[in-house]
């Protein structure tokens, strides 16, 4: 299928996010500045997309600090740390930073094989954890075909190609079980209506937008048979950080008895930290709140909260499924 980044000539090539729906663009970056800033500004985002960037931006970093065959190490190094802080709360970054720069010592070459490797691996993680997730759906849920809700996007631009809950969905929809996809636009930033839909629609797969306060009515109506989301960190007692609106999902499907699946490659889970206590959550502009389509909705100078992720208590998760199999 179709792949939302790759390798060309000494460039990261990556569909650019901050241009859907309108136009499908890709973005040609040859310099580290310019892999954080597409990663800062979410032009390449969702947890597993950032990781893949973010090992190809190291190689970029040894290839560039490499004259007559000796790598500056110390350079790299600084720029590796540069490149795990563009955004916090996703492990995979920080994850896959480290994987590849423990092929230092093999110079640009081997950095850039572990980078690669990286990034041929995401495909076939994401298959696999998407069949374990829908198995399980399968098994969760009676009814037939399914209505599935979601939340931010999973999919194949939030990864190198096919995505996570929503390759869940694609799995499960293949297979003819998905009757539609309710998923909220994903305020601020509405990933889930620019980026979602435009995945949905062009999957061909029945979907449907509502507002990110409408999740949890539409779950308690009965309108939902599963929740599938994605995760930027699951910690070691099992709580898991995704896009903020993710928590209120979690409470409305215990209340109302629905399963709530979270799909993520292993490379999300952390088994450094604890608990979600101990997950920094990323804190963003707050024009991102106060500014909608370039016109100003709320007063100059309000004071505005606006995390980018939350955190779900592992009692409130079905399962967490990986391309190793469900836990929870
Ligand atoms: O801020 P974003 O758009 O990078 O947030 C993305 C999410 O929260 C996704 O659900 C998560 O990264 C999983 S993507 C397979």
């Amino acid at each position: 299928m179709a792949r939302s980044l790759a390798w060309e000539d000494g460039s990261v090539v990556a569909v650019d996010q901050c241009a859907l729906p309108h136009d499908y663009r890709e973005l040609r970056l040859r310099t580290v500045d310019e892999v954080i800033d597409a990663i800062k500004r979410l032009a390449i985002r969702g947890a597993p997309a950032i990781g893949v960037a973010g090992a190809l931006a190291v190689a970029i970093s040894a290839e560039l600090h490499t004259v007559d065959g000796r790598c500056d190490v110390d350079a790299v190094l600084a720029d590796a740390r540069r490149i795990a802080d563009a955004r916090p709360t996703a492990v995979n970054l920080s994850w896959a930073v480290d994987r590849v720069v423990t092929h230092l010592p093999g110079g640009a070459p081997a950095v850039l094989a572990e980078a690669l490797a990286i990034l041929a691996e995401d495909e076939d993680r994401n298959r696999a954890a998407a069949a374990n997730a829908a198995e399980l759906v399968l098994r969760l849920c009676e009814r037939r075909p399914l209505r599935l809700l979601t939340h931010c996007n999973t999919g194949r631009l939030a990864t190198v190609a096919w995505g996570t809950a929503l390759g869940t969905i694609r799995t499960l929809a293949e297979a003819g079980h998905v009757e539609e996809v309710l998923f909220g636009e994903t305020r601020p930033l509405l990933q889930g209506a620019r980026l979602t839909a435009w995945e949905l629609a062009e999957a061909g797969i029945a979907h449907r937008l509502c507002v990110d306060s409408a999740g949890p009515a539409a779950i308690a109506a009965g309108m939902v048979d599963c929740v599938l989301v994605g995760a930027d960190r699951v910690c070691a007692n099992g709580d898991v950080a995704n896009k903020i609106g993710t928590y209120s999902l979690a409470l409305a499907a215990r209340r109302s008895s629905v399963p709530f699946i979270v799909v993520a490659p292993v490379s999300t889970l952390d088994p450094s930290l604890a608990t979600g206590a101990d997950i920094e959550i990323e804190q963003r502009s707050a024009d991102e709140v106060t500014v909608f389509g370039g016109v100003a909705v709320a007063p100059a100078g309000t004071a505005v909260f606006n995390p980018a992720f939350d955190v779900t208590p592992a009692d409130l998760i079905t399962a967490v499924v990986t391309e190793q199999g469900a836990f929870g």
